[in-house]
């Protein structure tokens, strides 16, 4: 088993969405049991919230469900489950390197990493934005994503 977090600030936009993208990837390819998905958020504003009514919507329009999901705060303890522990921006990489433990022996590096050759490190924060900054945030969440699986399926699998 491959266990990926991915981790923003709310868990209540990027980090859902990332999820929620990643997991549809995975079932399509049949994977979903051999690859484990969870998402997290550095802060704690949003605890037990479903995700932003934006964040469900622009999924829903690509056949992706995460009105489920939950925010919940990182905790130390991932460090311990997640062999993938990506996060959306720099700040929020930042805070994990901060109470990242020595032992860690996983992969704690920022998700837009994945996305191949680009100028990009951050996932743009919606939050403020409009529901237009919901599909970018899908658009490069998706290509990251597929990059990802197959990283995952020639490293792991
Ligand atoms: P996320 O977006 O980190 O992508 O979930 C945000 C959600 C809420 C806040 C900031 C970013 N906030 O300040 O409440």
């Amino acid at each position: 088993m491959v266990n990926v977090l991915f981790v923003c600030l709310g868990n209540i936009c990027r980090s859902p969405t990332a999820e929620g993208v990643f997991r549809k990837i995975v079932k399509k390819h049949g994977m979903s049991d051999m690859i484990s998905i969870d998402s997290a958020g550095t802060g704690n504003w949003h605890l037990g919230n479903p995700p932003d009514q934006r964040a469900i919507e622009a999924a829903s329009k690509r056949s992706i469900d995460i009105s489920h999901l939950r925010a919940r705060r990182f905790s130390s303890s991932d460090f311990l489950k997640f062999d993938y522990i990506l996060t959306m921006d720099r700040q929020n990489l930042k805070s994990l390197r901060r109470d990242c433990p020595v032992s860690f022996d996983g992969h704690l590096g920022l998700l837009l990493d994945f996305l191949g050759e680009n100028n990009f490190y951050d996932v743009p924060d919606p939050y403020y934005s409009d529901e237009h900054a919901f599909e970018i945030v899908l658009d490069l969440v998706f290509e990251a994503a597929e990059n990802l699986f197959k990283h995952i399926l020639n490293h792991h699998i």
